[in-house]
């Protein structure tokens, strides 16, 4: 199966979040089961080595009021094809997100990818840019992610896509990462992108604003999203973000499967762990104790990360003996928080702020206890890293971390970490203090850590039920609601 993937990031190239890690690690595991994945994401200037790439293609993307010229840029990862769309009006600049008129650069950019798949996957270099080369490179499904390349979905049923057989042919799929974020905009954003004001996209209960995330879930053959746990939240009041109404509408084609982490990535060292604790807490001015747990966040410092549960807990947790180290930016006050209990505590808690890879990789690896209380968490990939390192997770039971985390059962031995339910402080404390007791008792911790060591968090069982949804997706494109026993996989969520 020819597969486009179209998204707004890809590790190791660039990468804000966890979705940039899944479209640098999905499509190489779908190529080793044989398929043809490829990849489009933007220009971003930021992206290291741009410049050296290989340019395969260059041509006009048509746009209200005039043409817009695209470059595209190809590098190889893991076998995939990664192609990058360089425009100097709406794509080429530093960051992925967060300029003004993000709408309107993610639109263009889906219009963008959606004319380049004339020119995929012949041998470009052969193929004089665009001419002649109609059909022959089309993939027979575009795998879109989030808001940013919804638009994808609106543009196939527009013309002229709605009218070209090499277009109308190719399936969908939608995958929500976080449905938080939906891409909203006025309504004059329509004109400006050539998208005409249709159900699918412009929604009264909006109160009249586009909303670029519904389009896509209203629009996909099938909607999936990151695991099967968050696949059932989004269809309740409390975390549909408001499109619960949308999604319960596309209930029969929603289906939720794992992401899978890249392994080889995410290699555990061969020292002990003693050892790297040892180095841990002398790399960080810790006090090198090694019978002191040494608790770690990793994590982009936002709510939904559940950091406002931090501040009621802190003096507590700092009256134990522990030690805390914090890697991540985000909202100031949280910065501020770790960053005052540093000076306060400076023998018990470290804050480092800004992105730093190595630095993580030596935390997951080094410290006891991983911290993840996420408010909402559709997949989240922190716990399966320290599981696969070691570190037992003490995590809040939703979404994918309710699906990866299974609180430990002193008669049976298993499970491999910690979980709370209700979002409070004091449920998360007594987690925690779960965690510490246990971390007293050597042979029960040893099973603890190795239960997490042995599981599986590759995308081994993942990847092939992608396939499956692929395949479902062909068939819904072609039958529609016709096609009577929907998904085949117990991920998949039935009506
Ligand atoms: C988003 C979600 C996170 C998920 C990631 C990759 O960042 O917040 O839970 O793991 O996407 O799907």
């Amino acid at each position: 199966m020819r597969i486009a993937f179209i998204a707004a990031e890809a590790s190791p190239f660039i990468k804000v979040g966890g979705l940039g890690d899944v479209i640098g690690s999905l499509p190489p595991a779908l190529r080793q089961l044989g398929h043809q994945p490829f990849v489009l994401i933007p220009a971003c200037s930021s992206i290291p080595g741009l410049a050296e790439m290989m340019v395969v293609g260059e041509f006009c993307v048509p746009w209200p009021g005039s043409e817009e010229l695209v470059r595209i840029h190809k590098a190889m990862h893991s076998g995939v094809p990664y192609y990058f769309l360089e425009n100097g009006r709406y794509l080429s600049r530093e960051r992925v997100y967060g300029y003004p008129d993000d709408a309107e650069r993610f639109a263009f950019f889906s219009r963008a990818a959606l004319e380049s798949l004339r020119i995929m996957g012949t041998d470009l270099k052969s193929v004089p840019i665009m001419e002649g080369s109609m059909g022959a490179g089309f993939p027979d499904l575009v795998h879109v992610h989030d808001w940013h390349a919804s638009p994808v979905l609106l543009y196939l049923k527009t013309p002229p896509y709605c009218e070209n057989p090499a277009y109308t042919r190719i399936a969908t799929v939608l995958t929500i990462h976080n449905l938080s974020f939906q891409g909203i905009a006025d309504p004059d954003l329509l004109p400006k992108v050539g998208l005409a004001l249709s159900p699918d996209n412009a929604l009264s209960e909006f109160s009249g604003r586009i909303n670029l995330m519904t389009g896509g879930i209203k629009s996909a053959d099938t909607v999936g999203t990151v695991s099967p746990t968050y696949a059932r939240e989004i269809l309740t009041p409390e975390m549909g973000c408001g499109l619960e109404v949308a999604l319960s509408s596309r209930r029969r084609v929603l289906f939720g499967i794992l992401n899978g982490i890249d392994t080889e990535e995410f290699a555990p060292p061969f020292q002990s762990k003693r050892l790297l604790k040892a180095q841990l807490q002398a790399s960080l001015g810790l006090p090198v104790r090694e019978e002191v747990p040494l608790l770690a966040v990793v994590s982009r410092l936002s709510e939904q990360k559940g950091f406002d549960l931090f501040p009621p807990i802190l003096d507590s947790l700092l009256a134990e003996e522990v030690q805390l180290v914090v890697l991540g930016t985000g909202d100031e006050r949280y910065e501020r928080l770790f960053r005052e209990a540093t000076e306060q505590c400076p023998a018990k808690v470290s804050a480092n702020g800004g992105f730093n890879a190595p630095l993580a990789k030596q935390i997951y690896a080094g410290a006891d206890l991983f911290l993840m209380p996420s408010r909402f968490e559709p997949c989240g990939l922190g716990q399966m890293i320290a599981l696969r390192y070691g570190t037992v997770p003490v995590v809040r039971r939703t979404g994918g971390l309710a699906d990866t985390v299974f609180e430990y059962n002193e008669e049976s031995q298993e499970g491999n970490g910690f979980l709370f339910a209700p979002y409070q402080p004091s449920a998360f404390l007594s987690a925690i203090r779960r965690a510490f007791s246990f971390y007293k008792q050597e042979t029960h911790w040893e099973r603890i850590v190795s239960n997490g060591l042995t599981g599986d968090y590759s995308w081994a069982s993942s990847a092939p039920r992608y396939i499956e949804a692929y395949q479902n997706s062909l068939r819904q494109h072609r039958y529609g609601d016709r096609f009577p026993v929907f998904m085949g996989t117990e991920l998949i969520l039935s009506p």
